[in-house]
């Protein structure tokens, strides 16, 4: 077996469509992190559900991991409610920054050793969320640029120990990300990110790796538009 990557949020979207491209090489394993099952049969999948906007559930993980050798860690697992920053319960404000910052904070430690020692690949799923400024971009976008900034300091941290490190910045993507939100886009391509062509350029960083960092990666439909459901 060639490889071992790990993803969080491999059950949907991005996550799913990436850990569906590594499996079809059949010598990539996925340690695949979700809440619910992908409904993926294959050999090389392991799958562990966690709920990644729980403190204690994440540090748990320690254990489950130390077993792995990493040389990928995908930090794909995200989520946001779209609302004015008075209508979060304080306890989703919580939940919001340990889910797109804290967790994936703690897992880059949990797997920092052993990233260091193969010079493996972190690729982070951010979000022009967090790098545009605009009403109601609050609790989530500010947890995706946190998610950014740590990313960039960790490149310039271990570049010299030839670990790579990459920061995808999607805008508006075709995924179940809209099913729970009172916004979504319209339902022409021009509108969205197809997620199939943002996996692909993903899964080849991890297949045949270019001689070069792809280190910092913004990509935008050609149309915007958030319509109210
Ligand atoms: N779609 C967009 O327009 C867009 C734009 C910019 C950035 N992004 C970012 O792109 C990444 C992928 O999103 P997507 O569009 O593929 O969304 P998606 O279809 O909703 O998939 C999200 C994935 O994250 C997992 N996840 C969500 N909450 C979790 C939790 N509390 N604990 C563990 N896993 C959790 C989900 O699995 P379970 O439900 O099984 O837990 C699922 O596998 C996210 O980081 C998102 O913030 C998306």
């Amino acid at each position: 077996m060639n490889k071992t990557i790990l993803i969080t949020g491999h059950s949907k979207g991005l996550g799913r469509s990436l850990t569906e491209k590594l499996l079809a090489t059949n010598n990539i394993r996925v340690i695949g992190i979700s809440r619910t099952a992908s409904g993926i049969q294959h050999p090389l999948l392991k799958e562990i559900f966690i709920d990644l906007s729980d403190k204690a559930q994440t540090i748990q993980l320690k254990e489950t991991l130390s077993s792995f050798s990493f040389d990928a860690l995908v930090l794909n697992a995200g989520a946001n409610h779209i609302k004015p920053p008075q209508s979060y319960s304080l306890e989703e404000i919580n939940k919001i920054i340990q889910l797109n910052f804290t967790s994936n904070a703690l897992l880059i430690r949990m797997c920092l050793n052993t990233l260091l020692k193969n010079k493996g690949h972190i690729i982070g799923i951010g979000s022009y969320s967090g790098v545009e400024v605009k009403k109601w971009n609050n609790f989530y976008g500010s947890s995706k640029a946190g998610l950014h900034h740590l990313l960039r300091n960790l490149f310039e941290q271990y570049r010299k120990q030839e670990l790579k490190v990459s920061i995808v910045i999607p805008d508006i993507m075709n995924t179940e990300f809209y099913a729970h939100q009172d916004f979504e886009p319209p339902t022409q391509d021009e509108y969205s990110l197809q997620v199939n062509d943002v996996a692909e350029m993903i899964s080849q960083w991890i297949i045949q790796p270019p001689k070069y960092v792809p280190f910092e990666i913004v990509l935008r439909p050609q149309m915007f538009q958030l319509k109210r459901k």
